[in-house]
């Protein structure tokens, strides 16, 4: 931000009443992740107290923020995304386990339905490790999780940013990854994957990701910038998984990659990002 040439200051919400935010900015340019801060919470906030933030509204943070609901409507879109099971609390271990052998068989990959960063995500083989899953899944019991039909494939990521007014796709990101999944520490330990962007995939798979990354930020009412990720198979299948509606900002990033591919600076990227606060049509439920 200071590079763009502007004022800014970094504010650590945690720290201060959000009462005093209208006196000190303009406008929020929102670097958060996860529950509290890509779920609508914040954007609520911002909302009520009148302050221009970068990103999506309420409604649309909230829904990419929940696996499950994302899912829904993914699929009542026609968008393909991998069968999908929400575990319930209220059935004992056994009796979830083996709802899960009996509707998408094994492996699974198992995720928190809120979650983020590949955090408490895991590939499960069989019953006996579900119910494990699951038991230890007790010790958490304000976190949902659902489990999916494991897709065996390559990670891929599409960006989308607005430019200028215009809602645009960035070249496909496609990663390889040296363990079993795209997990935490490949995510943040450049050593353990392997990153093409633009995709080497063919030109054909890479149109229909962006395309389908496009349908899915219009589907839940994004604004001005997300991340849509997908598993794409060696048969072609484009599986959706997510949509992410505050992407990673960093300079080393994922979206500041995708950027460069497309011939955008980091400096230009941020003012970008800047802008769309500016353009988010009046917040409607
Ligand atoms: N159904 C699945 N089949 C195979 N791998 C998966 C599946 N879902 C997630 N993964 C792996 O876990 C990673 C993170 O999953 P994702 O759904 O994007 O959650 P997060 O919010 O943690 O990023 C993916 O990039 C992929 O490597
Ligand atoms: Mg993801």
């Amino acid at each position: 931000m200071a590079d763009a040439g502007r004022d800014c200051e970094l504010i650590d919400l945690v720290e201060t009443d959000p009462h005093t935010l209208p006196d000190r900015i303009d406008v929020a340019l929102l670097g958060l992740h996860g529950l509290g801060g890509e779920d609508g919470k914040i954007q609520g906030l911002l909302e009520t107290v009148g302050i221009p933030y970068t990103g999506s509204g309420v409604l649309a943070s909230a829904v990419g923020m929940h696996k499950p609901t994302f899912k829904r409507l993914a699929t009542s879109e026609g968008l393909d995304t991998p069968r999908w099971l929400v575990l319930n609390p209220a059935l004992s271990p056994a009796a979830m386990a083996l709802a899960v052998h009996l509707t998408l068989g094994w492996p699974v990959f198992f995720k928190p339905s809120s979650g983020g960063g590949s955090l408490d995500a895991a590939v499960v083989h069989s019953q006996v490790k579900m119910i494990e899953l699951l038991q230890a899944a007790r010790e958490h019991p304000y976190e949902q999780y659902m489990v999916e039909e494991y897709v065996t494939g390559r990670p891929c990521t599409v960006g989308l940013l607005e430019i200028d007014g215009k809602l645009t796709t960035l070249p496909v990101l496609d990663v390889q990854t040296h363990g079993e999944f795209y997990d935490y520490t490949a995510k943040h330990d450049p050593a353990q994957r392997t990153e093409h962007c633009p995709s080497i995939l063919p030109e054909d798979i890479t149109r229909r990701l962006r395309q389908d990354a496009l349908r899915a930020h219009r589907m839940i009412g994004a604004h001005g910038l997300s991340r849509v990720d997908f598993m794409v198979t060696s048969s072609g299948r484009t599986a959706m998984l997510e949509s992410n509606t505050l992407p990673g900002l960093s300079q080393r990033g994922n979206l500041a990659a995708m950027a460069a591919a497309a011939g955008i600076a980091y400096p230009d990227l941020i003012q970008h990002v800047l802008a769309m606060a500016f353009t988010k049509p009046w917040y409607v439920p």
